[in-house]
């Protein structure tokens, strides 16, 4: 087996470009056709003349651009595309790159997320600039046109300055038609030369065709590219020397970032997931999610929070939260019993809705129900502009970036990460102590670190996996907020190997499942909580007796003397240590299903999205 160690690539929107011998068009349709995989709502190319620009976007379906073009007739040799996934403003033509200056001189792309976009734009506004989209996107090219003196490099050095958050940005201008230039910080740009020409886009499968050899730009780099070749500088206008990197897979390989599946490319995309979804939420020790500002706590009674499959665990790791924050009666319920278990659902009632998709037919029908009784909605959800967002009065979204595999991953990480920042939030705008606030939020900053401890593992979770070569069960205890990583396990264990898996509280095994354990058994055991963890190992004792075989994920300062395979989590606030303990259990269940030769990204009879009751 070997083990991925890749570089953080994590993409949202697709970038091509393209300036140089040969029609630009079809090169860089069939660069946003390679990225086309990971999702998109919104697509639109711009092409380059030195009298004008060509601007065209649809919203919807690549296919759905090309055939808005005749594309044989396009004879520009210069231009850049963009495939969009809605972070700020609802996919819509106007919302879809690229986006171009009053004067239609300059046009960009950018994938990313422009931290300070509204301040900045306020500041254009005073300037007497219009704006035509919702994004956060567009203030870029007005500040290119504002410090745009002939000197393209130059104003995109004055602009990055400007700007806060992440970004690959790529311009053109009719001023210099055989250029395209591109600069990046925190989000992935690649370029590339071949004897047509100079290529760049947001991920190597979209030049691959092209050349094998790409220079991949790192944070505070711009490049210019020219049909004869490319060139690198820093932010300052140094030139560099370019780095040039040798892509020995084929494109198959190179969607999924050289990773095997979708899935394991996903489980490592986790620490960057997360720094996504906490980009902007947290600064300088404050959380900041104004759309909570129109819950009014003081009528709340009740809350409920209501979710599906994965995103029903994570509602399990809120309630648990809210019991401990916010002093409120809170369920946790299955959508799809929501609606036909005559919970109290009223004004006085704050339903949290959570679904990756955002379009889980149970979750929305749960909203909707909830809606018409008058209950404040909140959605968290993935996916901006999706039904569930439409429906809830507020929504929260994590940043995880499209998720293709069918078994959720990063989605669940990042909805543990931001559910957290909710109920902590909701908390401190009543006025209530948290207990360990501060360190809780100073820990949540590191996970993205500790994720990546925890990916370090992969190796021990694979060799951990062979324990189940040869069983058909395998049962996962735990007790308190341990539960929530047990059942996950269990879950993720089930759905993509096809090994049974139970999960069970720790406490609840001698009350009858004990009975299940025999020489063997494969039992997966969580300890963090240190006010059970003593318990917990007593019960696993009771299992060890019986012949099984063990594996303890526990904390560092945890006895647990005659155990063979323990694996310890980095020190961490306890009631984060549901974050690491998935990740480890991601990669177990990941190898199992790899040892049994399964379908990892397809499991059987599961689909991405259940948008069916
Ligand atoms: O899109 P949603 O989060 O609403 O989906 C809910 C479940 O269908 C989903 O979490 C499902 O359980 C996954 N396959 C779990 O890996």
């Amino acid at each position: 087996m070997i083990y991925a160690q890749k570089e953080d690539f994590f993409i949202m929107c697709g970038i091509t470009g393209f300036t140089g011998k040969v029609p630009a068009l079809p090169i860089l349709l069939k660069g946003l056709e390679s990225l086309e995989y990971r999702g998109y709502d919104s697509a639109g190319v711009t092409l380059v003349t030195e009298d004008a620009l060509f601007t065209q976007k649809r919203k919807g379906r690549l296919a759905d651009l090309e055939s808005s073009m005749d594309v044989p007739s396009f004879m520009q040799t210069t231009g850049i595309g963009h495939t969009r996934w809605a972070t700020h403003g609802v996919p819509s033509q106007l919302n879809s790159h690229p986006h171009t200056n009053e004067k239609e001189t300059i046009s960009i792309v950018h994938n990313g997320i422009i931290e300070n976009y509204q301040s900045i734009k306020e500041k254009l506004i005073a300037l007497g600039y219009v704006f035509q989209s919702d994004t956060d996107s567009e203030v870029i090219v007005h500040l290119l046109d504002h410090y745009y003196q002939g000197d393209m490099m130059e104003a995109i050095q004055k602009t990055v300055q400007q700007l806060n958050g992440s970004y690959a940005i790529c311009v053109v201008t009719t001023d210099h038609p055989d250029e395209v230039y591109v600069a990046k910080d925190s989000s992935p740009m690649v370029i590339g030369h071949s004897e047509n020409g100079s290529y760049c886009a947001s991920d190597i499968p979209a030049i691959l065709e092209y050349t094998k050899d790409v220079v991949i730009l790192e944070d505070g780099q711009m490049a210019k590219l020219t049909p004869n070749g490319v060139a690198v500088f820093d932010f300052a206008g140094n030139a560099l020397e370019t780095k040039v990197t040798h892509i020995p897979y084929d494109m198959n390989a190179a969607q999924k970032g050289g990773y095997t599946t979708f899935m394991e490319k996903e489980i490592y995309e986790q620490p960057v997931a997360i720094k996504e979804t906490m980009r902007g939420i947290i600064d300088h020790g404050q959380i900041h999610l104004p759309q909570l500002d129109a819950v009014d706590m003081q009528k709340i009674q009740y809350v409920h929070f209501v979710a599906c499959g994965t995103a029903y665990h994570a509602c399990l790791y809120a309630q648990a939260l809210v019991q401990k924050w916010l002093g409120r009666i809170v369920t946790c319920v299955a959508a799809s019993e929501f609606r036909y278990g005559n919970y109290p659902v009223n004004e006085n009632t704050l339903c949290v809705f959570v679904t990756q998709s955002g379009e889980t037919a149970d979750t929305l029908a749960a909203l909707k129900m909830s809606k018409e009784k008058g209950a404040q909605c909140i959605a968290v959800t993935n996916v901006l502009g999706s039904s569930i967002s439409r429906y809830a009065d507020q929504t929260l979204y994590t940043s995880a970036g499209p998720e293709i595999a069918v078994a959720s991953t990063k989605a669940f990480t990042t909805q543990l990460v931001l559910l957290t920042l909710m109920v902590f939030d909701l908390a401190k705008k009543e006025g209530r102590e948290i207990a360990d606030g501060d360190a809780i939020l100073k820990d949540l900053q590191r996970m993205p670190e500790i994720v990546k401890e925890m990916l370090e593992k992969a190796p021990l979770m694979d060799q951990y996996a062979h324990f189940l070569d040869n069983q058909y069960d395998a049962y996962f205890i735990g007790r308190q907020m341990d539960y929530v990583g047990v059942v996950e396990g269990a879950l993720k264990l089930k759905e993509i190997s096809y090994v049974h898996a139970d999960a069970y509280l720790a406490g609840e095994l001698k009350h009858g499942s004990i009975a299940l354990i025999e020489k063997d058994t494969v039992v997966v055991a969580l300890a963090t909580e240190p006010s059970v963890a003593a318990k917990t190992i007593s019960n696993i004792e009771e299992t060890v007796a019986r012949g099984a075989n063990v594996i303890l994920i526990t904390t560092q300062q945890q006895d647990a003397p005659g155990f063979k395979n323990v694996i310890r989590i980095p020190d961490i606030h306890p009631v984060l240590a549901t974050i690491p303990v998935t990740v480890l259990l991601q990669l177990f269940a990941y190898y199992a299903a790899v040892h049994k030769g399964r379908d990892v990204d397809k499991p059987r009879n599961l689909a991405k999205s259940v948008t069916v009751e």
